[in-house]
């Protein structure tokens, strides 16, 4: 039997709407508009495709957008000094700057220097502190896209064992952080785990975060369990043009799993939308405002 299909499409359009009705409501019943600055620094193609996806569809949500984009030989003063220029503008509640940034630039420093309050990427580690003491933290979003992504399968993730296969600061270890709010039992698998298929054919939840191209394989999948892909890589196509995939090989997976997401068309749709999420959360807390129904 073939697996349910997660649509991330559909489900990213739906909380994108919830936001924007409780952007009006903010600006009607507070007058607050939520305002989100995104700093790109240098031209990589694929990062300019996401900050303009991200300012289309923040606009879109009823929030301000504000773009700074900067040459990619900006000094790290420079960027710092932005940074703190942000951090006091009472129109801005939300700070992202686009990763990976130039060589030369130490993105940690960068992170560092975002108001905690203001940090919708939720990577400052006073939030990462946060998250994994199991205090209220603005969470990174492509995790917090997978955990809702889960939810539309399983009401409650409590009990369910849960494979994080990645460990990275963006997604994999703040991933293990809010399944384990969700009362799953995690377990962490990274490029050093001995027996991954082993360990993945344990899993009710299997998430993928690793960034290699279709390594996880069917066989690997428990009869019945849950898929949520989150990687996103461009391979070369049998017709000479390049097509993306997963982590998850994803024809194989389809028949063995219970339900699984696409891609494209699953975490990726997710990541903008729980942005959009993030900045109504952070405007709202700055304000002091009760927390908002999304
Ligand atoms: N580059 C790719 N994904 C992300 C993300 O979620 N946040 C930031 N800041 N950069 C990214």
């Amino acid at each position: 039997m073939s697996a349910k299909i997660i649509d991330g499409k559909i489900i990213a359009a739906d909380l994108r709407a919830r936001v924007a009705g409780e952007v009006a409501r903010v600006k009607r019943e507070h007058g607050l508009t939520p305002g989100l600055a995104v700093v790109l620094v240098g031209s990589d193609p694929a990062s300019e495709v996401y900050v303009r996806t991200k300012a289309k569809q923040t606009e879109a949500a009823g929030m301000a957008s504000f773009e700074y984009k900067l040459a990619a030989d900006t000094p790290q003063t420079d960027l710092l000094a932005l940074i703190a220029k942000l951090n006091a503008d009472a129109s801005v509640h939300g700070i992202l700057v686009q990763l990976p940034l130039p060589a030369g630039l130490d993105s940690q420093a960068v992170i560092n220097a975002i108001d905690p309050a203001k940090d919708v990427d939720g990577l400052n580690p006073i939030n990462a502190g946060r998250l994994a003491t199991g205090l209220p933290a603005l969470t990174p979003c492509t995790p917090l896209g997978c955990i809702i992504l889960a939810k539309t399968v399983h009401a409650s993730l409590e009990g369910m064992n849960a494979v994080v296969i990645g460990r990275s600061n963006l997604v994999g270890r703040p991933l293990v952080q809010l399944l384990l709010n969700e009362n799953a039992t995690v377990t962490i698998a990274h490029s050093r785990t001995r027996d991954l298929a082993g360990i993945c054919r344990q899993a009710d939840l299997v998430l993928a975060a690793v960034g290699r191209p279709e390594m996880v394989k069917g066989s690997w999948i428990k009869p019945g369990a849950t898929v949520i892909d989150v990687g996103i890589n461009r391979i070369p196509g049998a017709d000479g043009k390049s097509r993306l995939v997963g982590d998850v090989a994803y024809q194989e997976a389809l028949e063995i799993a219970g339900a699984i997401t696409p891609v494209p068309g699953g975490v990726g749709q997710m990541t903008v939308a729980c942005l959009l999420v993030n900045t109504l959360r952070a405007a709202c807390a700055i304000r002091r405002l009760q927390a908002p129904g999304v």
